[in-house]
């Protein structure tokens, strides 16, 4: 069933079996751009612009997700089940829940916490914590080792709300599942891999900090994700 509504590609070649997912359909750009060989660009109907390309020998495409559940659920779900897309890495931004987590630190997860219905309503599961695919996660690491960076492993929050009226609520998702940090999309990541038999990963780069309220410009944060970029290229 291709081209699927949201996907609009008549070749399921032009998409590798590997797509990083970096919310921002800019950062697929950039990425593309400076580390990428061979490039296709590959539209989809929403202008969630996508690119494939080369990184060594290894074929990789990288495509924006959109921000929240919703959107990388719908972008996920069409790669893996009908582009034959075999794993997905998202990278992406979050916000520190715990002041051991610094601005531009990179955080790799090991299990999203969410209250989102997206994993019971898909029909996948009625837990509300998703483990990420561990075979991934320490080729991750291994990347990251060989790189010099370090990496930060957590359960994550995965959060529908980014402007939340009752600030403080997160200290209490730090405390009780020990999510240090928040972002809004690795849930629906999660569940739609556990629903289809596929692998998912999600690498995060600090952006700002619930505890210190601190927070980075669009060009800090542009090339201090460059190192989450490195280690999630370098894995596969
Ligand atoms: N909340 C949710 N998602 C985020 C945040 C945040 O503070 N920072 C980066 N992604």
């Amino acid at each position: 069933m291709i081209p699927t509504p949201h996907i609009d590609l008549n070749d399921k070649d032009l998409i590798a079996k590997t797509v990083l997912m970096p919310g921002d359909p800019l950062r697929a750009k950039y990425i593309a751009d400076t580390f990428l060989t061979k490039v296709v660009q590959i539209n989809n109907v929403r202008n969630m612009w996508g690119y494939t390309g080369f990184f060594g020998k290894k074929k990789v495409t990288v495509m924006g997700s959109g921000m929240g559940m919703p959107s990388i659920g719908i972008y996920s779900y069409e790669l893996f089940k009908f582009y034959d897309v075999e794993k997905i890495i998202r990278i992406g931004s979050c916000g520190a829940y715990s002041s051991e987590l610094k601005l531009y630190d990179v955080v790799l997860a090991t299990e999203a916490y969410s209250e989102s219905s997206y994993a019971k309503t898909m029909g996948v599961s009625s837990r509300k914590i998703l483990s990420a695919n561990k075979a991934l996660n320490n080729k991750i690491i291994k990347a990251a080792e060989k790189l010099s960076i370090p990496l930060h492993l957590s359960t994550i929050h995965s959060s529908d709300v980014f402007y939340r009226l009752n600030h403080e609520e997160f200290k209490e998702i730090h405390q009780k599942y020990g999510a240090n940090a928040v972002e809004m999309e690795s849930f629906a990541l999660f569940a739609n891999a556990k629903a289809l038999g596929k692998k998912a990963a999600c690498l995060l780069t600090v952006s700002d900090s619930l505890v210190t309220h601190e927070a980075t410009s669009a060009l800090e944060r542009q090339e201090a994700f460059t190192k989450m970029m490195e280690v999630a290229l370098h894995s596969i």
